[in-house]
């Protein structure tokens, strides 16, 4: 399939993440149950991953559980759990074909085991591919991530590691589950919902935020475009004037 001509590839983000919303509305619309929503939302995850590949951009995000999520209904949570399973079974061939590599971020230990060791073995599996890179954000919470940061520097200061003087700005990205990976130049969220919801919130810091009234299930490949072709035309300032940025 042809790539959007309005983008321009010399200028793309290195990295998009996504917040996919409304998948349980979708399914109401529908008549059906919030499952119905989650299940047709792997399409849409899909779509972005592909298309992600295609343009060249190096690093998708996309908030799959948070850790708040597990407060929803157990057959809810049950249901996304196994549906995570399935997926990463049925598209491991397609990652490694596309050269796309796995990880994730969130406290991973908390999913249940057979959860844990599929999404261990598919980043083990596709560890060496090195196109893009799908981050998927699991049982995340960016407070308790800035939280668990905290806990393993005091321990570093502690133990020797680290001095108290030589924290600094670029000490605590390091501490975080992005440790490798670079800040998003582009965050998307569906739905309508105008929040950061408790996601990657120091990653952030200097993000385009694209807001879209479509539902996550609803968002298809062009809408991903569309996200990159208006981020394209925003001017990226990090806090200086528009006349420095020529000089
Ligand atoms: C938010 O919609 C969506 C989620 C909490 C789950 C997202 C999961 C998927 C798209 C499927 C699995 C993903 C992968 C990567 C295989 P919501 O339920 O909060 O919608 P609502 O706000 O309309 O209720």
């Amino acid at each position: 399939m042809s790539l959007d001509s309005r983008i321009n590839l010399q200028k793309l983000p290195k990295h998009v993440a996504i917040i996919m919303d409304g998948n349980g509305r979708w399914a109401k619309q529908q008549g059906e149950q919030r499952v119905f929503g989650h299940q047709n939302g792997v399409r849409s995850v899909k779509e972005c991953t592909e298309a992600a590949a295609e343009l060249g951009i190096e690093y998708l995000t996309m908030y799959a559980f948070s850790a708040e999520n597990w407060n929803r209904p157990q057959e809810e949570v049950n249901a996304l759990m196994s549906l995570l399973v399935s997926t990463i079974n049925s598209e491991l061939d397609t990652l490694n074909k596309n050269k796309i590599r796995l990880m994730a971020i969130g406290d991973l230990k908390s999913l249940p085991n057979e959860c844990y060791n599929e999404l261990m073995s598919a980043i083990d599996n596709t560890k060496n591919n090195d196109r893009l890179t799908l981050v998927l954000a699991l049982s995340y919470s960016s407070k308790q991530e800035i939280t668990f940061a905290a806990k393993a520097i005091a321990n570093d200061v502690l133990n020797g590691a680290i001095s108290i003087d030589s924290i600094t700005e670029e000490t605590i990205p390091k501490y975080l589950f992005t440790s490798n990976i670079p800040d998003p130049e582009l965050m998307i969220r569906t739905s309508g919902e105008h929040r950061i919801s408790n996601f990657l919130m120091w990653q952030l810091s200097y993000a385009e935020l694209y807001f879209t009234d479509k539902l996550w299930p609803e968002f298809e490949r062009q809408d991903f475009f569309d996200a990159i072709v208006d981020y394209q035309k925003r001017e990226r300032r990090f806090g200086k004037t528009s006349e420095q940025l020529t000089e």
